[in-house]
Formats: structure tokens, sequence, C-alpha cells
């Protein structure tokens, strides 16, 4: 009896490794053999779109000019390798939700002009951005979802704050997420767009140097505790030039005047926007203590205090 399982066991294993062997295989997309690099896994972009289900790529891409957008059609993005998971810990779905979708990761193998450094930034439909430093595609792996307990968008449930909205062309999620950082008390926060019809491979230093800090109190650690808190948080809907969310309306400039000028207005918007306009769109961050708080308020005062001496 033991035999015969030994001897499956050793069967399967030889079928493993054939497997493995034949995944790893170059295939059509064989770098040519002078190269000293692993294959590079080429993936076209389109030129134009061909359907309102493309994905807009843009950002610096491999091959291709700064600033060039191309298209990815849904069938190309269903054809890249996949991963198949029970999402936990993101509230656009409930618990049991499955999905299957393409890794950011992935996708920077194969588009972006620095794979193994590009920051990912996802677009929505209303001009919110959700950014995927480095640091947080190594930690989480976020996946550009396709599927959603095996339909596509029109299958897929509404957005989770009632509005009804259609979450697709593309929503952004990961398998288990647990933060991997702390700054005061703001936790590491899932980024979990939907409505995502753009994604941009950038430049790290680039995208969040646009907001970093200015003039002389710059290396304080309030300070910089406000700017990584602000990077992750606030830039999603508020933008510097042409860099972060443009979703609010309201600019990086307009909050730190505001920062300088009021800011015990400015703190209390940040706690609980509705106390200062019962219009309020923008959620509050009612975990916040005073020590965040209060580094986001010194992080935003310093775009004033640069302009003096
Ligand atoms: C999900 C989007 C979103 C995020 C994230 C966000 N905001 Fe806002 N914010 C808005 C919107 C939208 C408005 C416009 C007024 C409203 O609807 O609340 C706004 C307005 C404001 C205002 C009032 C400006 C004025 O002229 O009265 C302040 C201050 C502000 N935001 C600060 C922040 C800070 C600081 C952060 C980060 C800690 C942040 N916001 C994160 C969406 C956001």
């Amino acid at each position: 009896m033991l035999h015969l399982a030994m001897r499956v066991l050793f069967f399967c294993f030889i079928l493993l490794l054939t497997n493995l062997a034949y995944a790893q295989s170059p295939g059509m997309n064989a770098a040519p053999s002078s190269s000293v690099h692993a294959p590079k896994l080429t993936l076209t972009l389109r030129k134009s779109r061909q359907s309102p289900s493309d994905l807009e790529v843009g950002g610096e891409l491999e091959g291709l000019p700064a600033g060039t957008t191309g298209f990815l059609t849904r069938d190309d993005l269903l054809a890249l390798p996949r991963v198949d998971f029970n999402v936990t810990g993101d509230t656009n779905f409930a618990d049991s939700t499955r999905i299957t979708g393409v890794r950011l990761e992935e996708l920077a193998k194969r588009i972006a002009a620095a794979p193994t450094s590009a920051l990912a930034v996802a677009i929505c439909d209303d001009k919110y951005r959700a950014n995927y430093p480095r640091a947080y595609l190594a930690a989480h792996h976020p996946v550009l979802v396709l599927t959603v307990n095996g339909q596509p968008p029109a299958g897929w449930p509404k957005d989770s704050q009632e509005h009804k909205y259609d979450m697709g062309p593309y929503m952004i999620s990961q398998a288990n997420f647990l933060p991997a950082f702390k700054i005061l008390s703001h936790s590491d926060e899932p980024q979990i767009p939907w409505g995502v019809v753009r994604l941009e491979f950038r430049n790290e230093k680039t995208v969040f140097g646009s907001i970093a800090p200015r003039g002389a109190h710059t290396t304080d650690a309030a300070v910089q505790a406000g700017y990584r808190i602000a990077s992750q948080n606030c830039f999603k809907c508020h933008n510097s030039g042409a860099e972060g969310g443009q979703k609010s309306g309201v600019t990086w400039a307009v909050l730190a005047a505001m920062a300088e000028a009021t800011p015990e207005d400015f703190r209390a918007y940040i706690r609980n926007p509705i106390s200062k306009n019962p219009q309020a769109q923008m959620p509050g961050n009612p975990s916040y203590d005073d020590a965040a708080i209060g580094a986001l308020t010194a992080y935003f005062q310093t775009f004033r205090s640069a302009a003096k001496p």
C-alpha cells in the first residue's frame, strides 16, 4: 500500500517538473540568443481604442516616447498570466467574492520602461487616482481585476457606497490586504479603485517629487510624516499641477494656503469635512489623532513658508 502511494507521489512529482519546464520555456517571445537579459515578454499596445472596455495606458512605456498613449483590449489582458483568489479586506466586495486578474507587476514587466522601479498610477473616470509605489507592489501584489465570480464587468456588483454605479471597466484589488506600515495614526491603506480607465507607469521620484515639502522645515520629522500620509491619502483626489488626482478640483496650492491662513478649519476639515461643509463629498479621517493632523498641517504649511526667506 505504502509502495503504491510513493509511486503515485513520484509520478506527480515528475508531472510537476515537466509542467514547470513547460511554463518557463520562452516560447514565441524569446529574446535574441545574444541577449543576456531574461526574455522580455512583449505586449504590443494598440494605437487607437477599439472598444469602451479597452484600458488606456500611458506614462513611460518600453520602447515608446514618453507621453505616448496606447490601448489594451480586454482580450489582450485576458491572454496574460492571471491570478485567481478570494478577496478579503476589500470593501468593494463581499468576503466570498472570487476574482481573476493580472498583477500590476506582470503588466509592468511587459510594458513599463523601468519595470522594476516604476510607480503604477490608476486613473478613474472621475479623476481619482490610486498610486502604487514599488514598496506597495512588493508588499500587496495588486491585481487589475478582469472577472468577478467568473463574470465580465456587466455582471459585477455595483459600488458599495450605494450609488449603484458600475464598477468597471476595470478595478484593482489584492488577495489579502494587511497594512505594511504605519505613520503616526495613518495605517497603510488598501488602494482599491473602481471605474479605472487608464493605467500609467511613471517615475516614482518625479510624481511624488511634485508634492515634496519645501523650505527650511523640509527635514522636520512631522513634515516628513505629513508628506508620507498626504502621498498615500490626499494625493488620490487633490492635485499638484498635472500630478495627483483631480477628483476634488481643489489643488495642493489651495490646501497649502488654507493650512497657513486658517489652520483650525484645515484640521477640522481633514478629520470631519461635514463639520465645515454640509455638502462635503470628501471622506473624513476620524481615526487620525492630533499628531497625524498636526503633521499634515505642518507639511502643507511648508509650501507657503517656502516663499518667505
Ligand atoms: C476621496 C477623495 C478625497 C481625498 C482622499 C481627500 N480629499 Fe480633500 N476634498 C475632496 C473633495 C471632493 C473636496 C471638495 C469639497 C468636498 O466635497 O468635501 C475636498 C476639499 C478639501 C478641503 C477644503 C478645501 C476648501 O477650499 O474648503 C480640504 C482642507 C481638504 N480637502 C484637505 C484634504 C487633505 C489634507 C486630505 C488628505 C489627508 C484630503 N483632503 C483627502 C476629496 C478628497
